[in-house]
């Protein structure tokens, strides 16, 4: 692949995890439950009644898992830290034992050259918070702040590379609108409330960071924009696919740079975000990068019957999906890097997460040929390649995701790995995607460092 020549010689080369999803050990060494332990124990809310609690036991094999990192060649790991591992009551007094695993992890990364970038929130609030009402109170909004200076304080003497949220768009309306995430409400005045709490707190816990970490630090948000068109030219439809993109794209780009919130989705949605004086400065402040996670384009035709924001997304049994039933659509990672770039401004970029689920067969000799996985992987890299070359600060690509995990509501049978994992045994056995994955970093390597 000649294009990964435009992705410049200290291009980073990454794959992503988060914590609920691969380190299980949920109730050891003092971790609480969080939002999606509870959740997970609804009838009904998570295919095959799966949770976390042992995943990929990652908690107690994370040296065999860095070992792994350096076989692909990674440069970089981007993981999730457990709030409710740190402070189990969510705020107050810290567990040293659970920091001491995101210690070790760190030193473990180090040693092995390969550069942390910590998120500091992926979706598992502590149920100590929930039941103080969540994301739809502000308090929740320091809270995650408090956090965020007590991981600054303890890492950022190793950890200069940090997201605060991710995927707020998750928590916010598939978690409090469309109640299909923890913590599982349907509620659209609520979701507004969560939805500004969690930009509130990535503006604060970015300051926290810079001011507590003793090294110099790098922070800014992740967030899963999508590019959205109408399904067909009928004004009903145009309306509602601009309306699709205000709640997906527009909501949370426009208060990160500084815009707040778009007009006509406050119109949309009939409820205020319950904005005070010196939030927007805040949650607009420079930050030092952004994360984009790119998976799917969305097609959307009106529903006018349907919850906010009225579209409804258009499934064409023409387009190739993934085993998520999510269109496959490289191009649109193009154009979602050059919308944050050309229309936003944003000046350092990485791909946080891409990547594709596919129902892996292993075969018997237990190598897992997973072809889909691998094209879907080279397509969206020279997707990626093409937006640098138009100009885009493409600083790295984190593959999501390093193995198979939880998938949320998914469970288990969704798997994005690279690596597969056996969950009855937890062997791991690096995909044909995976050392695809490795043999282009390996290239890319050649091709720009000589
Ligand atoms: C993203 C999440 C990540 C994973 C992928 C498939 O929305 O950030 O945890 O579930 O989707």
């Amino acid at each position: 692949m000649s294009q990964l020549r435009d992705l410049g010689p200290e291009f980073v080369w990454g794959a992503a995890t988060s914590a609920y999803q691969i380190e299980g050990a949920a109730a050891e060494d003092g971790r609480t439950p969080s939002i999606w332990d509870t959740f997970s124990r609804v009838p009904g809310a998570i295919d095959n009644a799966d949770h976390g609690d042992v995943a990929c036991d990652h908690y107690h094999r994370m040296p065999g898992d860095v070992a792994l990192m350096r076989e692909l060649g990674l440069d970089a790991y981007r993981f999730s830290v457990s709030w409710s591992r740190v402070l189990p009551e969510g705020t107050g007094r810290i567990n040293e034992a659970g920091l001491g695993f995101y210690d070790r992890l760190v030193d473990e990364l180090l040693a092995g050259g390969i550069t942390p970038y910590a998120t500091v929130y992926h979706w598992d609030l502590p149920q100590a918070l929930q039941d103080r009402g969540g994301w739809p109170e502000r308090d929740t909004a320091h809270r995650l702040a408090e956090f965020a200076g007590v991981l600054g304080e303890r890492l950022g003497d190793r950890v200069a590379d940090w997201f605060t949220i991710n995927e707020p768009l998750c928590s916010a309306w598939i978690g409090h609108l469309e109640g299909r995430m923890a913590p599982g409400e349907r509620d659209l005045e609520r979701a507004v409330r969560a939805s500004h709490h969690l930009l509130l707190g990535h503006g604060l816990s970015m300051e926290a960071l810079r001011a507590a970490s003793p090294g110099p630090v790098r922070v800014g948000a992740v967030l899963n924009p999508s590019p959205v068109e109408a399904a067909s030219d009928r004004p009903e439809d145009v309306a509602a696919a601009r309306r699709v993109d205000g709640h997906v794209n527009r909501w949370w780009m426009d208060p990160l740079f500084g815009r707040g919130y778009p007009a006509d989705m406050v119109e949309a949605y009939g409820v205020e975000p319950p904005v005070q004086e010196g939030d927007l400065e805040l949650i607009g402040a420079p930050a030092d990068h952004i994360g984009i996670n790119y998976y799917f384009r969305q097609i959307i035709e009106d529903d006018p019957q349907g919850p906010a924001p009225r579209g409804r997304m258009v499934t064409d049994p023409s387009w190739p999906v993934t085993g998520m039933d999510w269109e496959i659509h490289p191009a649109g990672l193009e154009d979602v890097l050059l919308r944050i770039t050309d229309e936003y401004g944003a000046r350092k970029v990485f791909v946080a997460e891409n990547g594709s689920a596919f129902p892996d067969l292993v075969r018997a000799d237990g190598s897992i040929d997973d072809r889909e996985r691998t094209e879907f992987l080279e397509q969206h890299l020279a997707a990626a390649a093409r937006a640098v070359a138009k100009g885009v600060p493409l600083a790295g690509y984190f593959a999501w995701s390093l193995m198979d995990n939880f998938e949320w509501a998914y469970g288990y049978d969704k798997r994005f790995g690279l690596v597969h994992v056996d969950y009855d045994t937890q062997v791991r056995t690096v995909k044909a995607s995976g050392r695809r994955y490795a043999d282009l970093i390996a290239h890319h390597r050649g091709l720009v460092r000589g």
